[in-house]
């Protein structure tokens, strides 16, 4: 029972929430799991469909997040349970509960970054791959992985536990602009790097045959990456969007965010690429640890590439650090809403759930992809499907007013975005479900039933 109503937090300036949604937006989607997408879906052919879909699919889901977040002015969970009647009051939850599970496994990978950081500080990296790969099985999984985990972890609660102005906003505000300098400054030494302009090649030009002939997989693989890359799906861009007081243009802030992803991740590719040709290392080993192994080994091939790789690792690991926060705010904000702790106890106690919960994908490979694939081939997709479905559906005219207020008249711009939203979006995200359950029962009959019978 609280006496006195504590007015709800909003961020400070209007730059405080652009840096904050592209923190959260600019995180290992785009310097871990980007590459090794365009490296194993076929280089450029990969790109061109991955920008289609960014602009197609991104934009007009983001902005039903938004509209969402600023109507209600409530954590996913209140907000749906305010805009939804029926079933659909619930679907709030699919969100908080996959930012549960997401970040418990994100801050595992985010803790092998801050490993490979001080690798290459330390002892610099190996250049031989077979010996790469062996190095990787150690670190990834036991005692050094659960232990930076709960560093990453406790880094997460101080942030989030500080709340939105002294604890988000000031740090994005720090973390946001560094990670774009020093990703520009790596694409400029990668661009004198003797592998470069085959690099460029592999990259930039797309062969439309590529495209053609593979088509039914780079769909699906392309639609994903765009949407947890913008990290929809889950809530993260309603919360961010509640704390949001003015009357500002919402369609010119998803634009900006979508930019600046798009921007780091394809400048990544720009460093990554040069990289691994440079060392003589094939873009399209695939698999989740690749970046890991190919990059550092192709670091150990490189004059001074233990000081390289670390600087590179360490910015990985702040851009997870800069999403990390916003899936825990998704989790955090619903308990202080709805559930009257306040902020820093609900950062510890969230913290420390997700830290338990993180325990089983530190410790074998195995549980770690058991998570990751039902939370991002499933509930992701799932969570962000029912939300377009209900506001382009059902709650169209709320919708293009609430986008409207600061903006001004839309004309036909507002019904164009919600068409969009009812028809292609919902089309790409049903074909997205349909496969990800597809796969995750290949995972569960397959690698995960004889994963149990070796116990
Ligand atoms: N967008 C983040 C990234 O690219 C991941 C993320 C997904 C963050 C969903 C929050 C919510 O790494």
């Amino acid at each position: 029972m609280s006496s006195v109503e504590v007015p709800r937090e909003q961020w400070a300036t209007r730059i405080g929430f652009i840096f904050a949604a592209v923190g959260s937006a600019v995180g290992l989607g785009n310097i871990w799991r980007f590459p090794f997408q365009v490296g194993q879906e076929g280089g450029a052919a990969f790109l061109v469909m991955y920008l289609m879909f960014i602009v197609a699919v991104g934009f007009p889901a983001m902005l039903v997040e938004f509209v969402v977040g600023r109507y209600t002015e409530r954590n996913p969970v209140g907000a749906l349970r305010e805009i939804g009647s029926g079933a659909w009051r619930y679907v709030g939850w699919i969100f908080v509960a996959t930012g549960f599970v997401i970040l418990s496994y994100y801050s595992v990978v985010a803790g092998w970054t801050i490993r490979y950081t001080i690798l290459g500080l330390q002892d610099g990296y190996i250049a031989d791959a077979g010996e790469a790969e062996a190095q990787f099985v150690t670190l990834a999984s036991g005692l050094d992985a659960i232990a930076l985990h709960a560093v990453f972890m406790l880094a997460v609660i101080v942030i989030v536990g500080a709340g939105i102005k002294r604890g988000i906003e000031l740090a994005v505000k720090v973390m946001v602009p560094a990670i774009i300098l020093i990703t520009i400054g790596l694409a400029i030494y990668a661009a004198t790097l003797e592998g470069a302009s085959e690099a460029y090649a592999y990259y930039l030009a797309p062969e439309w045959s590529v495209i053609a002939a593979n088509w039914t997989s780079i769909l699906p693989a392309a639609a994903g990456q765009a949407f947890f890359t913008l990290s929809l799906g889950m809530g993260v861009m309603i919360t961010y969007a509640s704390y949001l007081g003015e009357n500002r243009n919402l369609a010119e802030d998803g634009a900006i965010v979508i930019g600046f992803d798009t921007a780091i991740a394809f400048v990544t590719g720009l460093i990554v690429f040069p990289v691994l040709f440079t060392a003589g290392v094939d873009p399209a080993d695939p698999g989740a640890g690749a970046i890991f192994v190919s990059l550092a080994a192709a670091f150990g091939d490189l004059t001074l590439g233990w000081l390289i790789g670390a600087v590179f690792f360490g910015t990985v690991a702040i851009a997870a650090l800069s999403s990390a926060i916003s899936l825990m705010e998704v989790v955090v904000s619903y308990v202080v809403d709805e559930r009257d702790v306040n902020r820093p106890t609900a950062a510890v106690v969230v913290g420390g759930g997700l830290f338990v919960l993180g325990i089983p994908s530190a410790y074998d490979l195995v549980l770690l992809d058991l998570f990751d694939l039902f939370a991002d081939q499933i509930l992701l997709v799932l969570g962000g499907l029912l939300l377009v479905v209900l506001v382009s559906w059902f709650l169209s005219d709320l919708a293009i007013a609430e986008l409207e207020r600061g903006i001004g008249d839309l004309g036909w711009y507002g019904s164009a975005w919600i068409w969009l939203a009812r028809t292609l979006v919902v089309l790409v995200l049903i074909v997205a479900l349909v496969l990800g359950i597809l796969d995750y029962v290949e995972f569960l009959t397959g690698p995960f039933s004889e994963w149990l019978a070796d116990l």
